[in-house]
């Protein structure tokens, strides 16, 4: 492995800065979530610490520049019988885009996802997210679901997709 090539490691709590980062730049663009306004590390807090190891971990890739990526799970839904069904989220610094980063961490949530309970992945994307799409259904998630015109940024419809797979 080169020397430069990013490191995956779980998540620290030194971390919440750049990861919060990491998501906000991409809400300006209206393709990667339905976030409409940038999020504060305060509020974020709740949700980072949700992101257990045990049961819904997040991975980070760290280069020597820092953190550059990040994978998380959350609870797909809170009723029990969901338990084993977890929301997966990813984001990649734009510079750090189109260098197979995504895979890895892709590649890495599904790989390590059974040891914390989690038998099914869904991830929830626009329908016009291209490279969301495109890095998903590489892995072997489908379409589990089509919701016409269930968000609205900034006057634009837009549909989401229920991209799944079982691991
Ligand atoms: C989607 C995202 C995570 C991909 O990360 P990445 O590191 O650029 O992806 P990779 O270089 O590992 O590419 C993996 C696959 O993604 C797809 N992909 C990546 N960029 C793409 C693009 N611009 N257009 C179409 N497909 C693309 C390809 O299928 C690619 O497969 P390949 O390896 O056979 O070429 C990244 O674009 C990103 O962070 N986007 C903003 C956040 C987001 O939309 N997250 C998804 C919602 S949870």
């Amino acid at each position: 492995m080169c020397a430069q090539t990013p490191e995956i490691r779980l998540a620290r709590p030194e971390d919440l800065a750049t990861v919060v980062a990491i998501y906000n730049a991409t809400i300006p663009g209206r393709m990667a979530t339905a976030q409409l306004v940038p999020v504060t590390v305060e509020e974020r807090r709740p949700w980072f610490a949700a992101h257990t190891p045990d049961r819904r971990p997040m991975w980070v890739a760290e280069g020597p520049d820092g953190v550059v990526a990040w994978v998380g799970l959350t609870d797909f839904h809170e009723r029990a019988a969901y338990a084993a069904t977890a929301q997966i989220s990813i984001y990649v610094d734009e510079r750090a885009r189109g260098q197979g980063l995504g895979g890895r961490l892709l590649d890495h949530a599904i790989a390590n996802a059974p040891a914390a309970g989690v038998t099914s992945l869904i991830g929830l994307v626009f329908a016009d997210n291209a490279p969301s799409l495109g890095l998903f259904e590489g892995r072997g998630f489908e379409r589990w679901g089509h919701m016409p015109k269930v968000a609205d940024t900034d006057g634009d419809p837009r549909d989401l997709v229920y991209v799944g797979r079982h691991v």
